[in-house]
């Protein structure tokens, strides 16, 4: 009997995270939820503030002490702002979207690298939004810290491939979860499409199944994961340091 693959989401007690949980486990995955929100804390669930390096090196550990290994890691906790006037975002509330939409992706992937190693490989993949591809007028703070998930992504993508690890960005446009309540009406009054949140779900599957690395996916039609392509944009390219 083959053992089941092991994965660590966090944000994954709510929408995106929380369906991804639900479709691993249907799936024959152990899936280990890592969210601020703990309804059940135990082996499969671990409060975790992503903001936090220290949280995120213990859910890494938890989730190998529990179940032997680790294999994929989705790094999805996020919230928007809801504030279009950069002037009347709170310092506060910026350091806030910054710590938890792109700080969290730099720890948590970092946390998770030794553990991916040990277990030969594996994959990462981390929510960043269609906000992380194009101008999003309407939460520019939240704009500026999807596109820096895509940056690192890209970044690192071709350096851990070399060692079996994929590490992808998901860019789903708005989709059916909580985040968008307070703008839910107004979404719905401009005809704005709302992803049913299973299509993202497939997205997720068919990027684990893509075996790409470094890429950013949309969410097409009926979920399917769908790269996108960057433009040519000239760029440095200098050989990494041997170690
Ligand atoms: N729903 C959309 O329209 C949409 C579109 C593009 C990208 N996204 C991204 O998808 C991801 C998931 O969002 P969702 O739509 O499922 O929203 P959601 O609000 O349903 O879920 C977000 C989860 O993140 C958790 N979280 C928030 N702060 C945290 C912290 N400090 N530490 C740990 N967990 C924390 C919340 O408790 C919640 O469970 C986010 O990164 C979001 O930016 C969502």
């Amino acid at each position: 009997m083959t053992e089941p693959k092991v994965a660590l989401v966090t944000g994954g007690a709510s929408g995106i995270g929380a369906a991804v949980v639900h479709r691993l486990r249907a799936d024959g995955w152990k899936a280990v939820v890592a969210d601020i929100v703990v309804l059940a804390p135990g082996d499969d669930e671990i409060r975790c503030d992503v903001t936090s390096w220290e949280d995120n090196l213990a859910a890494v550990a938890h989730v190998e002490k529990t179940y032997g290994r680790l294999d994929f890691v989705h790094l999805n906790a996020g919230i928007a702002t809801g504030e279009h006037d950069i002037e009347k975002l709170s310092l506060d509330r910026y350091r806030q979207v910054v710590a938890i939409d792109q700080d969290s992706v730099f720890y948590g992937l970092r946390a998770a690298l030794p553990a991916l190693r040990r277990a030969g490989g594996g994959d990462v993949i981390a929510t960043s939004s269609l906000a992380g591809l194009t101008a999003v007028p309407f939460d520019p703070a939240y704009a500026m810290a999807k596109h820096a998930v895509v940056a690192l992504v890209r970044s690192v993508g071709p350096v851990y491939a070399s060692e079996g690890i994929r590490v992808n960005a998901l860019c789903p446009g708005f989709s059916d979860t909580p985040i968008i309540n307070e703008m839910r009406e107004l979404l719905v009054a401009s005809n704005q499409t709302i992803t049913p949140v299973a299509h993202v779900v497939e997205t997720v599957l068919g990027i684990l199944a893509s075996g790409a690395a470094g890429q950013a996916f949309l969410v097409g039609e009926d979920g399917k994961a769908v790269e996108y392509r960057f433009r040519g944009v000239p760029g440095p390219s200098i050989p990494l340091p041997s170690e």
